[in-house]
């Protein structure tokens, strides 16, 4: 898959993506950057690509020409019909949903935006393009969050992660948080590692970490029960549970 990313902070993007299972799919070619700088496009001496709002107000605003010709330039390298993200705070909450649905895609094209904002007409111009934020809070770019939607759409591409690192058990893979890890040693300062996890029983392992995670998704982040359909014996573990609890 290959990341069309519109950024004039290249580097800062390359560094933060240089490790670990990310680093190592890039070295492969599992997943590619193009990486296009807006800079490229001034229509002056400066390279610089941002100008004062209209109607006033503080801060700059990243102007439509240098940012739509970068578009254009990935939107020719790519596939089709290829989908732009616009990173803005304004834009729809990123979750795991679309990663999955992104990881599927053969090219992508992220815009990142600095200064106060993106010109509204850039939006407007783009076909097929759609505002994603990571979160409830401002950062001072796009970068960190095209990191972001870089390293955890790349994690569900086939040949990222190891078998042994497997996506599929992933926190929100299936609407709940991960069940709890422990490694050696088997008594930390008096915490001891749960009995199951050491009895070799492979069915009952997994049935534990089931309830755990139900159990942890529940106390931390009821909210996601409300967004997925339990199955029967799912359900049933939740409640016996919950009668623990008023027990
Ligand atoms: N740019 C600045 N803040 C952002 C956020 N929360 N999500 C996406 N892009 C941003």
């Amino acid at each position: 898959m290959k990341f069309h990313i519109i950024t004039i902070f290249s580097d800062q993007l390359e560094k933060s993506l240089k490790y670990g299972v990310i680093g190592k799919a890039l070295e492969t070619n599992t997943i590619e950057l193009n990486l296009i700088d807006p800079r490229k496009f001034s229509d002056n001496d400066y390279g610089s690509i941002d100008d004062k709002p209209y109607g006033g107000g503080p801060g700059m605003v990243m102007q439509c020409e240098p940012v739509l010709s970068s578009i254009e330039e990935a939107k020719e390298q790519a596939e089709k019909d290829t989908l732009t993200v616009f990173l803005t705070p304004q834009g729809e909450q990123f979750t795991q949903k679309h990663a999955q649905k992104f990881s599927k895609y053969k090219d992508i094209i992220i815009v990142s935006a600095r200064y106060e904002g993106l010109d509204e007409r850039i939006i407007q111009l783009t076909d097929n393009s759609m505002e994603l934020s990571i979160g409830d809070y401002v950062l001072s770019g796009g970068e960190i969050p095209s990191a972001v939607i870089v390293d955890s759409v790349s994690r569900l591409i086939p040949g990222v992660l190891g078998d042994a690192e497997s996506a599929n058990k992933d926190s929100f893979s299936l609407g709940l948080l991960e069940h709890p890890h422990y490694t050696r040693p088997e008594n930390v300062r008096g915490e001891i590692v749960p009995e199951v996890l050491l009895s070799g029983d492979h069915q009952a392992i997994e049935k534990w970490r089931i309830k755990k995670s139900l159990i942890k998704t529940f106390e931390k982040r009821p909210d996601l029960l409300d967004k997925i359909e339990l199955s029967e014996d799912q359900k049933t573990l939740l409640n016996n549970y919950k009668k623990e609890l008023k027990e």
